[in-house]
């Protein structure tokens, strides 16, 4: 995911320069526009089933304060998510897309310390009785 992140930053080389492709030349437009679509749609899609994957280890191994708290989590991320997705169809603005990728990627970091370690320690530990 953090690799999709990154492959979407670098699509755009106008990051800070100007604040809306419309500003942006044609021909170079037409190229990272189709391609950022495609590796925001490529983002969401992975990031939504990444979650779905952790739900299911949660409902075997997590107590329900953290599924709870972890699955609220999720919802958070997956409202973010069609946040850019409906910015993105409605002016297609890719500028604005990146940034909205720039505040998922900062919540995902967060995420991983906040939650995701935790449930792999769960995770581990329900391994380890079963060895
Ligand atoms: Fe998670």
């Amino acid at each position: 995911m953090l690799q999709l992140v990154d492959r979407i930053r670098s699509e755009c080389t106008q990051q800070g320069k100007i604040d809306n492709c419309n500003d942006c030349a044609p021909n170079r437009r037409g190229v990272c526009h189709g391609n950022i679509e495609q590796l925001i749609r490529s983002f969401v899609e992975t990031t939504l089933k990444h979650n779905v994957i952790e739900s299911m280890f949660m409902e075997e191994v997590a107590p329900a304060a953290h599924r709870i708290a972890h699955n609220q989590a999720h919802m958070e991320i997956a409202l973010q998510l069609k946040e850019i997705r409906v910015v993105f169809s409605e002016d297609g603005n890719c500028v604005l897309a990146i940034e909205g990728i720039d505040r998922i990627h900062q919540t995902l970091q967060a995420h991983f310390t906040d939650y995701d370690q935790q449930l792999e320690i769960y995770c581990s530990a329900a391994l380890a009785t079963q060895l």
